[in-house]
């Protein structure tokens, strides 16, 4: 067989630097380590039963302080992470604007009702974009229910240290605002957790599919920082991520 080799040109993108990428998988494990301790921390026997009583169990490696100390360090990961991320913003300008949903511009809709064609296998293609609209309103979303989380999360951990920092500065007014019941507390951040499980999923599925059909370099760009468009494709975002000026020259070329 002979290798499928076509000579093409491509404008290369270089839209997140190494902190972002750091970032996003530091994040990740973060809340990989959050889900399953959070989901055992909710119910101990969704792994089958444990077995050991509260005397013995503090000897084993699932007992309940541990668990919820992983946890916590995972929490304070999170929280660092997120401070991380609204620092960047101001270091970079597709750290800003590839997070923002630009509902005033005409492309965002086109965009939307294409990139929908696109993923349900109906359009073989989509207007060029280096962020898709469903991506980027996706990103501001998941970014506010991880807020959501950490809020929650550290409200509830200022309940378990009465003088402590946490419940002073948080769980003091979080606790009237959900109806001055802990329980419902615990309710909305299982909830959370479940909702933001389900993005992840989306959010895999949906960068491979991209990469797949679009080849643009998606699946990689959280490792390089960079993406390709071909020649003929100039994506309608380019003024997000650069000069306006340099994407006129761009198109123009
Ligand atoms: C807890 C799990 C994850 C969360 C919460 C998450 C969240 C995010 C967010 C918020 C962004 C936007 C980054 C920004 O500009 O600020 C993003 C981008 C991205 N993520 Fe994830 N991610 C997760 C897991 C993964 C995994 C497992 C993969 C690999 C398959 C992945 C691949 C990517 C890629 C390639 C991008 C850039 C795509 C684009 O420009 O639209 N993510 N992710
Ligand atoms: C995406 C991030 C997170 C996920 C997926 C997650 C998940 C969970 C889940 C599923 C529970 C069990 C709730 C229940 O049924 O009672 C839980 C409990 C808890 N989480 Fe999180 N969590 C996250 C972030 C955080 C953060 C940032 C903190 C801050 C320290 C935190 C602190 C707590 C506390 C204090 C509890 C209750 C522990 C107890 O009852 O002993 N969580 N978490």
């Amino acid at each position: 067989m002979v290798a499928d080799v076509v000579k093409k040109t491509f404008y290369r993108f270089y839209l997140f630097q190494p902190g972002l990428r750091l970032w996003h998988w530091v994040q990740f494990l973060a809340i990989l380590v959050l889900f399953f301790t959070g989901l055992y921390i909710g119910d101990p026997f969704f792994i089958g039963s444990v077995g050991w009583d509260a005397t013995q169990a503090p000897a084993h490696d699932l007992a309940m302080g541990w668990v919820r100390l992983v946890h916590f360090a995972a929490g304070y990961v999170l929280l660092f992470g997120f401070l991380y991320r609204i620092f960047l913003i101001f270091t970079k300008k597709s750290h800003f604007w590839l997070i923002i949903p630009k509902f005033w511009k005409p492309w965002f809709w086109k965009g939307i009702f294409e990139v929908v064609l696109f993923y349900a296998l109906i359009k073989k293609s989509h207007i060029p974009l280096i962020r898709n609209p469903l991506a980027r309103t996706a990103y501001l979303f998941v970014l506010g229910l991880i807020l959501f989380e950490i809020w929650t999360g550290f409200a509830m951990y200022g309940m378990s240290d009465p003088d402590g920092f946490w419940a002073k500065t948080v769980s003091s007014w979080t606790l009237p605002l959900f109806g001055g019941n802990e329980y419902n507390l615990h309710f909305w951040h299982h909830v959370v957790a479940w909702i933001i499980a389900i993005f992840v999923i989306v959010h895999v599925y949906m960068v491979f599919f991209n990469d797949f059909l679009a080849k643009e370099g998606e699946l990689s760009s959280m490792a390089s920082g960079v993406k390709y468009f071909p020649e003929g494709h100039f994506p309608a975002d380019c003024e997000d991520v650069a000069d306006p000026k340099e994407c006129e020259k761009l198109k123009r070329d």
